[in-house]
């Protein structure tokens, strides 16, 4: 997919008009405020943007296709999650909706009980929040082990088509936080938003570990039943780490055509916190509607080695354990790693966008 990536990025400079239909998202600012209806005006391949980014009173609730999230604070933030039950993520990356903890942006709201544990992070170049959801909360089948959503994609229109995020935390004014990505499966998530005014935007929301999960992308403690708003200092850039020998090294993630990724040359190093206040979660998020389904457990303890299909809709193989072979997207399987102490025993899986 990224060789597919590079190229498009490569060629659109030579012709824009074939490969690359319009602006890439990534290169699109938006002001709070000014909003337009749609951030997507392009027609191709993957059709036209979804939902939209002008969101109201009129548009919250469970049914609302706002595309439009925010992170600001820890109870004030979005996760991007399928519009409709029972989804896979990585089928929806396209299509997802902004799920946020308040009322008031014309979105739908996470309910009651679903985040079970976050970290808020404020940091030098960035914030972030990961944590731990019941995610069929949100339309994400239980047993999904995840997906990767970000402003990018092979045709630079974004997973999901024109999804925009903004934040008040950086200057106190909402402003769009360009670069982001966001990982959601195997009961865990993590939103990073690159602040827009710092050097590294693209590299702390780096967008090509799509395959290797928030432990990777965002390391962090991924604690149920903590709730912190902390202070900290920047991770490393994902995918850059510092061997046994004091070097620093590059991670080359494999292609999908290798099969599962099941060993890492390295574990992330989690950054140091510092002021971190422990929130009452009886008193977060007192907004959020209770749950019209029951919770189910998305722990996916098992072997090291489950795929699961990225197929689409009727010809999806089951989760448990089948190799996903042939499938109509040409993506054959999603690699498992284990999170180790960072998230216990749980492991996560990703898939490739
Ligand atoms: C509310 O949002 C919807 C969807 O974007 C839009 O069609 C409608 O015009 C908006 N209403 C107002 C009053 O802005």
């Amino acid at each position: 997919m990224h060789s597919v990536l590079a190229a498009v990025a490569l060629a659109s400079s030579v012709v824009p008009a074939v490969l690359a239909q319009g602006v890439p998202l990534a290169s699109k600012h938006f002001t709070w405020g000014a909003l337009p209806y749609q951030a997507d005006t392009d027609t191709g391949e993957r059709g036209t943007q979804y939902g939209y980014n002008l969101c109201n009173s009129t548009t919250e609730g469970p049914t609302s296709l706002c595309q439009t999230a925010i992170i600001n604070s820890i109870d004030d933030f979005c996760l991007w999650g399928p519009p409709e039950k029972d989804s896979l993520i990585g089928n929806v990356e396209g299509e997802s909706v902004a799920w946020c903890t308040k009322p008031g942006y014309g979105t739908r709201i996470i309910p009651k009980g679903a985040i079970t544990g976050v970290q808020f992070m404020k940091t030098p170049d960035y914030i972030q929040v990961t944590g731990r959801i019941t995610q069929n909360l949100i339309n994400i089948q239980a047993d999904d082990s995840g997906g990767e959503l970000d402003p990018h994609g092979a045709d630079q229109r974004g997973n999901p088509l024109g999804g925009l995020l903004f934040s008040n935390a950086f200057t106190g004014q909402f402003v769009q936080a360009v670069e982001w990505h966001n990982f959601m499966g195997g009961g865990t998530f993590c939103l990073k938003a690159c602040d827009p005014a710092g050097p590294n935007a693209a590299r702390f929301c780096e967008h090509i570990f799509d395959r290797i999960g928030c432990a990777y992308n965002a390391p962090a403690a991924y604690e149920d039943g903590a709730f912190l708003s902390c202070e900290g200092a920047n991770q490393d850039f994902p995918g850059i780490y510092t061997d046994a020998a004091g070097a620093v090294q590059t991670y080359t993630q494999p292609p999908e055509s290798l099969g599962p990724i099941s060993t890492m040359p390295y574990q992330p190093r989690v950054p140091a916190s510092s002021n971190c206040v422990t929130h009452d979660v009886a008193t977060l998020w007192s907004g959020a509607p209770t749950a019209s389904v029951a919770p189910a457990s998305s722990s996916a303890s098992g072997t090291l080695t489950r795929t699961t299909s990225r197929a689409v809709s009727t010809t999806r193989a089951s989760t448990a354990g089948s190799s996903a072979t042939g499938t109509p997207n040409g993506a054959s399987s999603r690699a498992v790693l284990s999170l180790g102490s960072l998230v216990g025993a749980a492991l996560v899986a990703f898939v490739a966008l």
